[in-house]
């Protein structure tokens, strides 16, 4: 299979704002997509579109490689926003409601909400129940008829850290089950430690998609150096090694390229007469790489 989710210059516009904008996105079975963006970047739009809650204006969207839209919704779990509770009902009598439509018994039901940890309310109403409660209700919702690909929007939105690794680990054990994910989170370090592959979102459009292993490989560590002459600095270090990824930044220097060696960097500047001032191998975190690109 090429890809679970797939899309094609994608744009959905409401009134004169275009909350997704030409968006084309690319899903492989067995990934944990993380999609990435601030507040109104169009990551619930998007989602909304992929499953058919919202008609896009212009684009394509193929799931589960090309399959019928039908078909492939049914092999598909989602959450998005809040779940749809009845207030005056119970955790479980909530979840039989959608567990009829795919046919689920009362020991499956049992089962998810034990995946959940809300198997100890018992007859509590779902209307007195915390955020953190009423998502994890929802993903027990998300996870009926055994999906092979789940779609949810911000589902630790809401949780304590408990409930956070909790989700994780679920996440995780459905994932290497072979469940494809795709999930929104504002809570970057969260989503680093299960994402495959991210995707950022600014203003409507996918700024980049990139998976963790190049991610990490392309801008997890560079060398910053301050000189007394940019310029001079930047030529010395191209006539050194003519493919060396540099960015400069008036007289500050940043090589990004893997395996140099910072006591290199450093003799070529020596010798070429440039004045050295500071010359450190930092680390980029995920949350710089992130915040820059979502603006
Ligand atoms: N039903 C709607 N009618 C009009 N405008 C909408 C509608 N839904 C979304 N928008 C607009 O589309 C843009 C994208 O919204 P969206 O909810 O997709 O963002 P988001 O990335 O999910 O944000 P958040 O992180 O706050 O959840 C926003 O400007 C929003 O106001
Ligand atoms: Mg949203």
């Amino acid at each position: 299979m090429q890809y679970m989710i797939e899309t094609k210059n994608l744009t959905k516009q409401y009134g004169r704002k275009k909350a997704v904008d030409d968006v084309s996105i690319h899903i492989k079975q067995g990934e944990i997509y993380g999609l990435i963006g601030k507040n109104g970047a169009g990551k619930t739009t998007l989602m909304k579109l992929l499953l058919n809650l919202a008609a896009p204006n212009a684009g394509e969207i193929s799931l589960f490689d090309g399959e019928s839209r039908g078909v492939a919704l049914r092999k598909t779990g989602s959450l998005i926003e809040e779940p749809a509770l009845v207030k005056n009902a119970s955790a479980f009598e909530n979840l039989k409601r959608f567990g009829i439509l795919v046919g689920a018994d009362d020991s499956e039901l049992h089962r998810l909400l034990e995946m959940v940890g809300l198997a100890d309310t018992g007859s509590k109403k779902a209307g007195q129940f915390s955020l953190g409660m009423r998502q994890r209700l929802g993903i027990a919702i998300a996870l009926l008829g055994k999906p092979e690909l789940l779609i949810l929007d911000e589902p630790i939105n809401g949780l304590d850290p408990a409930g956070i690794k909790g989700i994780r680990d679920l996440i995780l054990e459905l994932n290497a089950q072979g469940v494809t994910f795709m999930i929104s989170s504002h809570l970057l370090d969260e989503l680093g430690k299960i994402a495959t592959t991210y995707g950022v979102m600014r203003d409507g459009k996918m700024v980049e998609e990139i998976s963790a292993e190049e991610l990490i490989q392309r801008y997890r560590t560079y060398i910053r150096i301050a000189t007394g002459n940019g310029d001079q600095a930047a030529a010395a270090l191209r006539a050194w090694q003519p493919g060396l990824q540099l960015e400069q930044t008036g007289n500050e220097i940043r090589i990004t390229s893997d395996n140099t060696d910072s006591a290199d960097v450093a003799a070529v500047l020596v010798q070429n007469g440039v004045r050295l001032y500071e010359l450190v191998n930092q680390a980029v975190s995920l949350e710089d790489f992130f915040i820059e690109r979502m603006g």
